[in-house]
C-alpha cells in the first residue's frame, strides 16, 4: 500500500550541527511508527520538520500526495496533521475543556480571537492582553454558531480520553500525567488523520504510562490515526509500533520491525555508544553480565514481547 506519508533524503542544518543528514521514511496509512535514537538524534527535529516549525534545505516530504514543504505551519490542522510536545505546551490557567476547544478552533481555522466568543474572551484573558474594547466591539455570530456545532466533537475526545471529571479544573492544577492528556485530547480534537507524539510517556509513572499506552492504542485502532512516536521507553515503543525507524547523528540506521530493530548491531551500538561485541566481551572476562544504560536498553529490548509476537 501507498505511503500515507513520506519522507525522502531530508536534511536539516543548525549551523556546522546536521539535526538531520538525508533521513528517508515511510509511514503506512494506519499503522503506529516509532522514531527511536539517543539524545540528539534528531528525532524532535524530524517532527518539527513534518509540523512545518523547521523548513529543511533539502529532501521531499508527502502527505497523502501533497507536498508539505508547501503547507504552511497554521494550516497543518487543515492538512490532517496534529501534534503533541516534548515539552507541555498547554494554557495552564485555563480549564481542560477550553485547552482541547482550542485545538478544534485550529480545525475550524479560527483565529484564537473570535470576538465576543466565550473562549476567546478567555484566551485573551489567559494571553493577559488588554483588547477588553477591541472584543466588546466584535461580535462573530457564525463563529458561535460552528463553535456550537463543533462541541460535541470535543465532548467526545474528553469522553474518549475519560477527561470529563476534570473538565473544569485548570490544567495547572492537574497531575503531569493528566496534562500531558490534555494535549494528547487537544491534538485529536484537531480529527488529525495523522498524529505526531514526542515523547508523550516523558516524566510518567508506571501507571500514567500505561493508561497512555492504552489511550495511543486505542485512539489507532478505534478512530484508525496514523501515528508517528517519538520515545524513548523501549518497552512501550517494542510494545505499541508496527515499524521503527532508529536515528543516530541525524542519519537513519533503519527501519524494520521491533524483532529487527532489536537484533541490529548499529542500533545496539548506537545505544552503548561503543562497540557492543567488545564490551561483552570485557564483561564476559571481568565475570560480569551487563552494565549501565545500554544493558538496560538491551534488558527492555528482550523482556518485552513486541505487538507482532502477541497477535
Ligand atoms: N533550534 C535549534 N538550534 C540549534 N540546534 C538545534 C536546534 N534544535 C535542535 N538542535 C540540535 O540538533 C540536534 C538534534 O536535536 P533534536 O532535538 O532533534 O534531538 P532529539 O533526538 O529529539 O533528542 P532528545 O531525545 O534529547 O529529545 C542536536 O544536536 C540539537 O542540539
Ligand atoms: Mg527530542
Amino acid at each position: 500500500m501507498d505511503a500515507q506519508l513520506s519522507i525522502s533524503k531530508l536534511t536539516l542544518a543548525f549551523g556546522a550541527v546536521r539535526a538531520l543528514d538525508g533521513v528517508s521514511l515511510d509511514v503506512a496509512p494506519g499503522s503506529i511508527h516509532a522514531i527511536i535514537g539517543p539524545n540528539g538524534a534528531g528525532k524532535t527535529s524530524l517532527l518539527n520538520c513534518i509540523s512545518r516549525v523547521y523548513q529543511p534545505s533539502n529532501g521531499a516530504m508527502r502527505f497523502e500526495g501533497h507536498d508539505l514543504s508547501r503547507v504552511a505551519r497554521h494550516n497543518l490542522v487543515r492538512t490532517g496533521i496534529a501534534r503533541t510536545f516534548q515539552n507541555i505546551a498547554l494554557f495552564k490557567a485555563m480549564s481542560v475543556l477550553d485547552n482541547v476547544l482550542i485545538g478544534q478552533h485550529s480545525r475550524m481555522g479560527l483565529h484564537p480571537l473570535p470576538g465576543a466568543s466565550g473562549l476567546g474572551r478567555r484566551l485573551l484573558d489567559a494571553a493577559g492582553a488588554a483588547v477588553e474594547p477591541l472584543a466588546s466591539c466584535l461580535y462573530f455570530g457564525p463563529i458561535r454558531a460552528r463553535e456550537a456545532a463543533h462541541r460535541a466533537e470535543v465532548e467526545d475526545v474528553l469522553e474518549f480520553l475519560e477527561l470529563q471529571q476534570v473538565r473544569r479544573r485548570p490544567v495547572g492544577e492537574l497531575a503531569y500525567g493528566m496534562q500531558k492528556r490534555v494535549d494528547l485530547a487537544r491534538a485529536l480534537a484537531a480529527r488529525p488523520r495523522l498524529l505526531l507524539l514526542d515523547e508523550p510517556m516523558a516524566g510518567m509513572n508506571a501507571g500514567e504510562k500505561e493508561e497512555m499506552v492504552r489511550f495511543i492504542r486505542e485512539t489507532n485502532r478505534e478512530r484508525g490515526v496514523t501515528t508517528v512516536l517519538i520515545e524513548h521507553d523501549m518497552g512501550v515503543v517494542m510494545g505499541l509500533s508496527e515499524q521503527i525507524t532508529v536515528l543516530d547523528f541525524g542519519r537513519k540506521i533503519m527501519t524494520g520491525t521491533p524483532a529487527e530493530v532489536r537484533v541490529n548491531p548499529r542500533v545496539i551500538e548506537a545505544y552503548l555508544g561503543e562497540d557492543v561485541t567488545r564490551v561483552q566481551e570485557e564483561e564476559a572476562a571481568a565475570g560480569v553480565s551487563a552494565t549501565e544504560s545500554g544493558a538496560e536498553f538491551l534488558t527492555a529490548f528482550e523482556a518485552v514481547p513486541s505487538a507482532e509476537e502477541r497477535e
